[in-house]
Order: structure tokens, then sequence, then C-alpha cells
């Protein structure tokens, strides 16, 4: 089947710039994204390009070319899902606040509604293709509200048959762009071949065909979420080592970099920093917890759970070492933060290691004057706001120097450009004596940070 007609339902991080691709590199297909958040359409739609909703590198400019051509933005879910031929399920699949699995199962409440969506408004034979990270074997319950609806509407001689791909997003945030253009692999999970096929065709466009991969579809969903496991796995390996490397005197970058060069262990993901953020990974870790109790593996779930646990260890153990420079005591004490993103060339802040940190700071007292160059002030205060406390503790400044300004210490938790290139002469003038710098992202220069007269602590670095 040769789609023509591409619906993508959810405007967010993974739709927007994945869809915006696929009208580049497809100029025959007819791309509609569709949201229910009419303002984040609107953002979507802003004749400013610097007002689209998501800041992603190079995004601007490709939806300035397809734009109105053969990528549009809109409300109109119903008329959009009636018109398309493929259906993207893009929606958000936050953690269950309660109810069975609470905590860590995905809340499938908007795929579902999704689902019931498409099984209304389709026309003819249409592919669902699930996009969003999902539990294995979500797959079966697209389908089964799919054929119900199937089944119901055969008796109104209105035939409407479906098949469901599972197609899982590798794409990282700040690269997203590049990680669509040229993916180390894309994924294609199903059971009808010319339904693959027809997603295949897509993709050919662009990407090599050796890169395609067709699995079954539980592969393929199950593919997705331990992919980001062993990812975040790595970064909480690498993470338990710099506390190992504090106490010993040994250095983390040291350690990286000798056993990066094995190339089985291979030299990325082997960054130490404040612990891993970022709206997948914790989530999908869960998951995976989730399913191996499920299915009676409680030693896997351990396992898997202690991924998360480390990291929650880890980003408590820097607030506390934190204190502890500060002489056991942060009360009425202003410390700057540098960075509120995840990390760099993003403004997401969705499990950003710098809402605990700055949060445990809060709660003993300290002032924060928290900077980040893309992250809006009100998604910091929605951050830090919790059971209205601390609400007058801290203030969003605009650069980096007010940031620093009558501070007992800085804490760098975003490994923004900017903060690499800070004059700490200047800065230590306007610091309070004696100032620290914790380098949570090993980018400043220590050597100059100790000429300019602060102290410094960086991540894993045993010789501070
Ligand atoms: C994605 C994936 O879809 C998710 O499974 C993954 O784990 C994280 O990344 P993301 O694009 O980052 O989600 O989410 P978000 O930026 O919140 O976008 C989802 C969009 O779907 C929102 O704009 C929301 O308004 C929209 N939505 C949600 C609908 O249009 N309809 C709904 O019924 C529910
Ligand atoms: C991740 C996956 O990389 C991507 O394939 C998947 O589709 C979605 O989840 P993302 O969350 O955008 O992407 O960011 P990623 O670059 O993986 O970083 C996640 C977190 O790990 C960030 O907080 C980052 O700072 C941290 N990190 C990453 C480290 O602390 N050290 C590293 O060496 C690498």
């Amino acid at each position: 089947m040769l789609i023509r007609n591409i619906c993508c339902i959810g405007a967010g991080y993974v739709g927007g710039p994945t869809m915006a691709v696929i009208a580049l590199k497809c100029p025959h297909i007819q791309v509609n994204v569709v949201d229910t958040n009419k303002e984040r359409i609107n953002q979507w739609n802003d004749d400013d390009f610097d007002n689209l909703p998501i800041y992603e590198p190079g995004l601007g400019e490709i939806v300035k070319k397809c734009r109105g051509k053969n990528l549009h933005f809109s409300i109109n879910v119903e008329e959009m899902i009636e018109k398309a031929d493929m259906i993207f399920i893009s929606v958000n699949t936050p953690t269950k606040t309660k109810g069975v699995g609470a905590g860590k199962v995905c809340d499938l409440k908007w795929v579902e509604k999704s689902a019931r969506q498409v099984a209304n408004f389709s026309k003819g034979h249409t592919i669902v293709v699930e996009k969003s990270t999902l539990p294995v074997r979500t797959a079966e319950v697209i389908q089964l509200i799919l054929n119900s609806c199937q089944n119901q509407s055969k008796l109104e001689f209105n035939n409407k048959s479906f098949d469901v791909l599972s197609n899982p997003e590798f794409l990282a945030e700040g690269t997203a762009i590049n990680d669509l253009l040229k993916p180390d692999r894309v994924l294609i999970g199903g059971d009808n071949p010319e339904a693959i096929e027809s997603l295949r065709i897509i993709y050919k466009r662009w990407v090599p065909e050796s890169k395609i991969l067709e699995t079954n579809i539980w592969s393929s969903e199950l593919a997705k979420l331990t992919s980001n496991a062993f990812l975040a796995q790595r970064i909480s390996s690498i993470n338990t080592i710099a506390a190992l490397c504090e106490s010993t005197g040994a250095d983390v970058r040291e350690v990286s970099r000798a056993i990066g060069r094995d190339s089985r262990i291979g030299s990325k993901f082997l960054d130490s920093g404040p612990g891993f953020g970022g709206s997948c990974f914790k989530k999908d870790i869960l998951n995976l917890v989730y399913l191996a109790e499920y299915f009676g593996l409680p030693e896997v779930a351990t396992f898997w759970n202690s991924v998360v646990s480390i990291n929650n260890w880890h980003q408590h153990r820097i607030s506390k070492l934190i204190i502890q420079k500060l002489f056991g005591s942060l009360s009425g004490k202003k410390i700057g933060i540098l960075g509120f993103a995840f990390k760099a060339n993003t403004n997401d802040t969705r499990e950003s290691a710098a809402i605990q940190i700055c949060k445990d700071l809060l709660e003993e007292g300290a002032i924060l004057l928290i900077h980040d160059p893309k992250v809006e002030k009100k998604k910091i205060d929605q951050d830090l706001s919790y059971e209205n406390k601390y609400t007058n503790s801290w203030n969003i400044v605009d650069c980096v120097e007010e940031a620093l300004e009558n501070v007992h210490a800085a804490v760098i938790l975003t490994e923004w450009q900017d903060y690499s290139n800070i004059n700490w002469h200047e800065i230590s003038l306007k610091m309070i004596k004696p100032a620290w710098i914790f380098d949570a992202r090993s980018i400043v220069d220590k050597q100059k940070v100790l000429d300019a007269g602060i102290n410094i602590w960086r991540i894993g670095d045993g010789s501070t």
C-alpha cells in the first residue's frame, strides 16, 4: 500500500520532529500532526520559528521548509484521522500514579483514547504505528480496540480494516534531527509483511536498507525498553565508580577513557554526571521491572530496579556533599544553580537531576539563583513548587553573572557550552569567600577556578 496521507496523534518531543523529517524526505506525502493541546498547536504554527514549542537544533529550518506545503499542525484530530492511510500514535505515556502497577507501569489512557479515535473515525484500510514507548504487548490492546470496531463497522456495512506496527523512536533530545536523519537503525515490528513494507518504503527514502530491521511486534516493543535500560545502566554504573574515585584518589574521567578504549565496551555514555534524567530512562526501566515482576522473575526486577535506585542515591549524594562542604548548613546561604534542563541543548526538564538536587538544597534552607539558557521560568517554578513550600526561596535569573552574584557556591548541573567559558577571575570578586564551585558535569577548567581563588569539587575527581 503506497502511503499518501499520514496523521500523527501527539505533537510533542517525539511526534513533532519525527513528522517534520518524514515531511522533508517525502514531499509526496501529506503529513498532518494533530494534538488536543491548542496552545501547543498554535506554537507549532507560529510565524516566528523561534517560538516552536520544542527547542531542537535544525528543527526550525525543516518546519520552515515544509509547513503549509506537506506538513500541517492542527487540532482537527477526527478529520485528519479520517483522511489518513497511516496513523502514528505519539501521545505521552506517563507512569501510573494510582491503581495496579502505580509508580511503575505506564498509564495507557491516552494511547487507548487515541486507538478509540482511530477506530471511530478512520476509513478503509489504515496502518496504525505505535511510536510512543509502550509496555510489551500494548499492540495487542490497540489491536483489540480496533478489532472491536471492525466487527461493529461490518454490521454497519462500512468496512474498515487495520494493521498495527511497532516503530519505536530512538532519538535523543538535543540531537533529534540528526538522529532522525542518520539513525543507527530503524526498527519495524509487525506480522503483516505488506504493512511493514509500506512503512519501510517511507524510511528507505533516506535510510540505507541495511539499517532497517524487521522483528516480531513483541521484540520491537521490548527492544526499545531494553535499549533505554542498557543506556541508563551504563550511567548508573559509571556514577557508582565516580563515588569510588572520589574516595580513592582516582579520576573517573581517566577510568572512563581507559575502559572506553576496549572496543567491547565502547566510549559512549560513560560520562559521570548528576544522574540521568529525561522522560524515558526511569519510566522505561520501571516498566521493565513491572514486566519482570508480572512474569514471576523477581531477581530480574531487582536487578533493573537497582539502576533507578542508584540514580536516586547519586543525586542525594551530590546534595549531601554540597551541604557538607559548606560547613553542614545552608540556612540563608545563596547558591547559584547553573543549568536546569536534564541535559544540554534541550528546554526539557522532565526528571532532570536539577529538580531533586534543588529541592534537597531548598530543604536545607538555601536560597537559590537559578539560570538556564533555554528552560522557561514558568517551567522551573512548576518543577520546584511542591506543597507550596519554599516558594520565596528561589529566583530565576537571566544571565550567569546574576546567578553568581554574592553566592557562597555555584553548582553546575547541565553541560551548557556557556558554562565552560565563564571568566572565574571576574566572578570570584563577586562571590562570598570561601567560595565553592561544584561541577557535576566536569565542564570547567579546574586549574582556572583554583587560580581564581575558588574551591572546586568535580564529579568523580579524587584529587579535589
Ligand atoms: C514521547 C513518547 O510518545 C512517550 O511514549 C515517550 O516515553 C516519551 O516521548 P513526548 O513526545 O516526549 O512523548 O511527549 P509530549 O511532549 O508530552 O507529547 C505528547 C503530546 O500528545 C502532547 O502534546 C499531548 O497534548 C498530546 N496528546 C495527548 C494528544 O494529542 N491527545 C491525547 O489524547 C493525549
Ligand atoms: C534517551 C535515549 O538516548 C534515546 O535513544 C531514547 O529514544 C530516549 O531516551 P534522551 O532522554 O533524550 O534520550 O537523552 P540522553 O542523551 O540519552 O540522556 C539521558 C540522560 O543521561 C541525561 O540526563 C544525560 O545528561 C545523561 N547522561 C548521558 C549522562 O549522565 N552521561 C552520559 O554519558 C550520557
